[in-house]
């Protein structure tokens, strides 16, 4: 057998007679000739051309979906759409697939909610393939970026006692020795609410253990997954998310800021440079799907020339008090598309205020700073005027809030007395609150929800669509 090929480096390669193995998924098979071949590493197929007078037995078996092993010439192909095509002179079934009973045998193009039902299967489709090949992109990116910047990956726990945020959103950690289950007088199996005598919870942000790794390594990034528990049904939230939190010593909150926008400007750029073929179907996938839309709710902009947009253009930088004015005087939109209340100074913006920030009035990211104390975490810098904290939100296009940050109160006396305010158990934080007694310094970081990010780079809709196994409320299957 010779050497085994991926479809994908065949295909970029106008090269031609010389042999290969190739391993896939038959897409489809046609005029008892032409076999669609898929691997994964492409959306495009290879063609394989078999004999006409091949084993009927054969051909009845290379169904759509079928696992197959060809061996065969690569030559030039004498049909439209591809320029090299292979020969087979080998092939094999590897698995059957009964094609009466395989979901993905579908004529028309599968919906979205269809495929979120058949979830186990859907990365063998054309959208979700484009999807997570350029999810491991950008992930990539996040690590080359930072390691170019000599930052260090720090692991932080999943499984930890204290609450990040203080927004008491956790999952509570039980323990359970199944070889002697402590049955109830109902015959339940009574879970013990501790983690070996702990009470412990799965982590809402690594932040806190971060913090102590700046004030050793200066600057550092986690990135893994977290988990809210907040029963939100929406397109934006789950329940486990990947988050990346760098947090960096000497950092003021400009510095944090001019991080953060290099930072999306680089893994979108690397995006663009090295999925351009994933992000084009992407592109033209949604143009179909626009076309379903009434005019007036029609992106203005196609796929790529957004990603552009966000690269060639700064973004904007308001205070919350900036916002909340611009709020107060814009007028009701017509269409009622954007039907915001007039805020109040002090409350937290919704996400109707935000698309009405970044979608109508500045049509770019919006970086939002200074808000007040009072609908922010315990550990931010409290600014000078008693009201307002040094926090920046970074607000995007179709997204809303995609990065939360901020620079970190690094006065011990100052954090103390707002714990208390906040009834922060001081002495359980006491590890957290050496950073401040030994070697306090100036430091920032923040908080980029990765799902997010790659819901903008996709231009997928729907947060579920873009991490492989989604959790969210009632839906933990796989
Ligand atoms: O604004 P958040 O809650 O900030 C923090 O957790 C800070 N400790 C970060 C830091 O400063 N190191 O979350 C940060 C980001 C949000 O902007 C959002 O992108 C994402 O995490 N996020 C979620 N993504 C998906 N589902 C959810 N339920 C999310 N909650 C937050
Ligand atoms: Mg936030």
């Amino acid at each position: 057998m010779s050497q085994r090929v991926k479809i994908k480096q065949i295909l970029l390669s106008d090269k031609t007679d010389y042999e290969v193995t190739v391993k896939g998924w038959v897409r489809t098979f046609r005029n008892n000739q032409f076999i669609a071949l898929n691997d994964g590493s492409t959306n495009n197929n290879l063609q394989i051309v078999i004999e006409l007078d091949t084993d009927p037995a054969l051909q009845r078996r290379l169904t759509t979906g079928a696992a197959i092993s060809v061996t065969g010439q690569v030559v030039a192909s004498l049909g439209k759409g591809q320029k090299v095509e292979v020969k087979a002179r080998e092939l094999e079934v590897l698995g059957d697939c009964d094609g009466e009973k395989y979901p993905l045998q579908l004529k028309n193009r599968p919906s979205l909610e269809y495929l979120r039902e058949i979830a186990h299967l859907r990365f063998r489709t054309n959208t979700f393939g484009a999807i997570f090949r350029l999810r491991h992109s950008l992930a990539f990116a996040v690590h080359k970026f930072f390691n170019e910047k000599g930052f260090v990956y720090l692991h932080t726990p999943i499984i930890t006692a204290s609450d990040a945020e203080g927004a008491g959103e956790m999952f509570r950690v039980t323990t359970l020795d199944l070889k002697k289950p402590p049955l109830t007088v109902d015959g339940d199996i009574d879970f013990k609410e501790d983690f070996f005598g702990r009470s412990t919870n799965l982590t809402v942000s690594g932040q806190l253990e971060g913090e102590l790794g700046a004030m050793a390594f200066g600057d550092i990034y986690t990135f893994g997954p977290t988990f809210r528990a907040e029963n939100s049904n929406t397109a934006r939230h789950l329940a486990e998310f990947w988050m990346i939190e760098p947090e960096m010593a000497f950092y003021d909150l400009k510095d944090n800021m001019d991080l953060a926008e290099e930072f999306i400007k680089y893994v979108i750029r690397y995006a663009l440079e090295n999925n351009r073929e994933d992000l084009e179907f992407l592109a033209s996938r949604l143009v179909e799907e626009e076309k379903s839309k009434p005019q007036q709710d029609r992106s203005e902009m196609g796929l790529i020339e957004k990603l552009e947009f966000v690269l060639n253009n700064e973004f904007m930088r308001i205070t919350y008090t900036e916002a909340i004015d611009i709020l107060k005087n814009s007028k009701p939109n017509k269409n009622k598309k954007f039907q915001y209340l007039v805020e109040e100074w002090g409350t937290d913006l919704q996400s109707e205020h935000e698309r009405f920030l970044v979608e109508k009035h500045f049509k770019k990211p919006v970086i939002l700073t200074d808000y007040p104390a009072a609908i922010k975490s315990f550990y931010m810098k409290q600014n000078e005027d008693g009201k307002t904290v040094r926090a920046m939100d970074i607000l995007f296009p179709g997204i809303g809030e995609i990065v939360g940050g901020s620079q970190r109160e690094e006065n011990y006396d100052k954090l103390v007395k707002r714990m208390e305010e906040l009834h922060i158990p001081v002495e359980e934080l006491s590890w957290y609150l050496d950073t401040r007694r030994f070697g306090t310094a100036p430091h920032a970081g923040f908080g980029l929800g990765f799902e997010r990010l790659v819901l903008f780079v996709s231009g997928m809709t729907n947060i579920r669509d873009v991490i492989p196994f989604p959790r969210t409320p009632k839906n933990a299957e796989f």
